[in-house]
């Protein structure tokens, strides 16, 4: 049973999944494992802009509620994602609406959610996905370095990001409100970006708690000469910086691709790259919890994302793999 992260500094943590929500209804064997392995949770789709509110104007929250219901009556702790994204959004939210209009719509978005499950909703993943892979992506309505170019990039400017934030601290000034965003752990351009704005949210008073790292690596990518403890100290270095800002961070979507090693090399690999990453992000400041992408190969984004892997802890027949066992000595 993994759940039970040391604490940190006297403050518990957590250790969470992604749920598959169909699986959470009808399988069985997905709950007892969920449940055995986990104390918190995040939808995997139920809370994107798109589930909650396909057509503009009418909001579906059955799927969403029936997560937090479920999660309250097993004690799993949750994370709310995630409100504004550029992928999963409703159709009806086009270039046609007016700048006026579209922020409206995306702060009545982030206010009628957060507000809804106020008290029960801790963190919510706020803004994902904002920095652009390369400088070249960038939108010329940014700083014509830093941004992703998307329609609200585009529209209304990287100020919108500030003002999602706000709006979500307005609805629950509780809640820890997370930035979130991927292939930034190890450090690099996008990292340095990404770290930028964050500092500049925060010199701004701007209500921003946690620093998301999404950890969707490529096992072989953390070996560098063969070894993974140079990668592990890039990341060190890279996550500390952050937690000097005095944000709280955590990794919010582990999953470690395989094909890229030999097949009769992958298991173990994967099991000490595991090992070696989970080893490096707890000791590290300010690191809150983790969150795996799931936790059984038989549910996975992966396999039709970047094609048929076996990224996760457990197999497609939930047995525990060698990668789990690497976890289990460190957590
Ligand atoms: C993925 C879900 O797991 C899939 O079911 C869905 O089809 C696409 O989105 N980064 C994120 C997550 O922040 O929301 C994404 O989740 C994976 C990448």
């Amino acid at each position: 049973i993994m759940s039970m992260l040391p604490p940190m500094a006297g403050q518990p943590r957590y250790l969470g999944t992604a749920i598959q929500f169909n699986a959470l209804l009808s399988n069985q064997t997905y709950v007892a494992n969920l449940l055995g392995e986990f104390n918190a949770a995040a939808p995997g789709n139920q809370m994107k802009w798109v589930s909650l509110q396909p057509q503009r104007r009418k909001w579906f929250w059955d799927e969403a509620d029936e997560f937090v219901r479920f999660c309250q009556r097993h004690g799993l702790r949750i994370k709310g994602h995630t409100l504004i994204w550029h992928d999963q959004m409703p159709p009806w939210v086009t270039e046609s609406l007016s700048a006026e209009a579209l922020r409206w719509e995306m702060l009545n978005h982030v206010r009628i959610t957060v507000a809804r499950y106020k008290g029960r909703i801790p963190a919510w993943d706020v803004v994902n996905e904002v920095i652009a892979d390369k400088r070249g992506d960038a939108s010329h309505h940014g700083d014509g370095k830093t941004y992703r170019n998307s329609l609200l990039m585009r529209k209304l400017g990287p100020d919108f990001i500030e003002a999602a934030f706000r709006a979500a601290h307005d609805a629950d000034p509780s809640a820890d409100l997370i930035y979130n965003d991927y292939n930034v752990i190890d450090g690099g351009d996008k990292a340095d970006r990404m770290y930028e704005m964050v500092r500049g949210l925060l010199q701004k008073g701007v209500p921003i708690h946690v620093v998301g790292f999404q950890t969707h690596v490529k096992g072989p990518e953390l070996e560098i000469d063969g070894d993974v403890a140079a990668w592990m100290s890039k990341a060190a270095a890279n996550l500390r910086r952050f937690a000097d800002l005095g944000l709280k961070i955590t990794l919010s979507e582990i999953d470690m691709r395989i094909s890229g090693w030999p097949a009769s090399e992958r298991r173990w690999r994967q099991r000490n790259a595991y090992r070696a990453l989970l080893a490096m992000a707890l000791v590290q400041p300010k690191m809150e919890g983790l969150t795996f992408w799931g936790f059984t190969d038989q549910h996975s984004w992966i396999h039709y994302e970047f094609g048929a892997d076996e990224p996760l802890l457990l197999d497609e027949e939930y047995r525990l793999k060698p990668a789990y066992h690497g976890a289990l000595r460190i957590l």
